[in-house]
């Protein structure tokens, strides 16, 4: 008889919230699987805190500079940008003598501890360690220290977060399923050592259960996944916001709808300053067009499990809002010399209050 291969079966955000959960149990490590802009050098944190200066010294014309200028990394992994970041500032700051820098405080927010620890073992961090803290602290139920944030960053967590993978059928939607497969020789064991039956795994997995924290999640890297569509009925406010490119879009495209990503976006709002920007770096398109270039493989492991992440979605979502302004660049020339095919899907969302 042929080996019981299969784990269990999850719509495709819960797959990615017990995946990426487990995954990110790594720590820093999860660089041994894939690079992120960051680990690829400073140069996008140096753009950014280049252009946040400007920022103060304009709001600081305009009397409108916070007494504390308050950043907030979210998904701060092992806060290696962070610390490129403050470091382009403090030179720009020094170098103008303008004495924004002994007014900033940053907070570092990831939901993974071991990549907190990670964060904060960071010698380069480290000497910053006056203004930086630490928050645990998943984005799908945030929660965060203080508020009046002026600047929320985040590289390269929006494609981690749970999106829906709508199938566009013509009169109909399917979504996407995942099959988890993992061989039986592989056994599951939780963090203290002691081994997990695989159906208690896969109830505790199904109802996403706080438990599942407990579980050491380094088999995650041997999950074979089979996709599965199924009819589906979307949300309205889904329909609603992706009308436009439904009715020019081809059949059995796949569309990912952002539903955590969105929701951060709102969440965001009752914590930050009225002059706040949110500068959200990933990969992803920002047209049907584009889109259609990245099917099939609309979504991604090996690493965390990613999607494209859907930057006219979040547009309208920011926009429905109430923020003042959103606008999405590409970030390909700031990905360094050796860039990779998918840099040219890399962008820029701000969003600004
Ligand atoms: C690809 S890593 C990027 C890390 C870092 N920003 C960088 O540029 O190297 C994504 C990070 O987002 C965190 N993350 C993923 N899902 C999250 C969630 N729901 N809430 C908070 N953090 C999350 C992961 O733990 C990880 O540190």
């Amino acid at each position: 008889m042929a080996e019981e291969t299969l784990l269990l079966e999850l719509q495709f955000p819960d797959a990615q919230r017990v995946f990426n959960r487990l995954y990110y149990q790594r720590g820093g490590r999860y660089a041994e699987d894939f690079t992120t802009a960051t680990s690829r050098g400073p140069r996008l944190a140096y753009a950014e805190a280049k252009d946040f200066y400007s920022y103060l010294c304009e709001l600081h014309k305009a009397g409108e500079l916070p007494d504390v200028i308050r950043v907030l990394d979210l998904g701060c992994g092992n806060g290696n940008g962070t610390a490129f970041f403050l470091d382009k500032l403090k030179e720009l700051d020094e170098k103008g003598k303008t004495g924004f820098f002994g007014r900033v405080e940053c907070t570092l927010a990831d939901f993974s501890p071991q990549m907190l620890e990670d964060a904060k073992k960071s010698r380069h961090l480290r000497t910053y360690r006056d203004i930086t803290s630490f928050m645990h602290t998943d984005v799908e139920t945030l929660s965060l220290p203080g508020d009046g944030y002026l600047l929320v960053r985040s590289n390269e967590l929006f494609d981690d977060l749970p999106s829906q993978m709508l199938v566009f059928k013509g009169d109909h939607f399917n979504d996407v399923r995942l099959a988890m497969h993992l061989p039986q020789r592989i056994p599951l064991h939780m963090k203290d050592g002691r081994r997990l039956a695989r159906q208690d795994f896969a109830r505790m997995a199904r109802h996403l259960e706080r438990g599942l924290s407990a579980v050491d999640g380094s088999f995650v890297k041997h999950l074979e996944l089979e996709v599965i569509r199924r009819k589906a009925i979307p949300d309205l406010t889904s329909i609603l916001l992706l009308l436009d490119d439904f009715v020019k879009m081809p059949e059995g495209m796949t569309v990912p709808v952002p539903l955590a990503a969105g929701a951060t976006v709102l969440q965001l709002l009752p914590y930050l300053h009225k002059r706040a920007r949110i500068d959200a770096f990933d990969y992803g398109f920002n047209s049907l067009g584009e889109l259609k270039k990245l099917q099939p493989a609309i979504f991604r492991t090996p690493g965390a499990l990613t999607t494209f992440v859907n930057f006219p979605y979040l547009v309208r979502i920011a926009k429905l809002a109430g923020f003042r302004r959103a606008k999405v660049e590409p970030q390909a020339a700031f990905m360094g010399k050796k860039g990779k095919e998918a840099d040219e899907h890399f962008y820029h969302l701000r969003i600004e209050r």
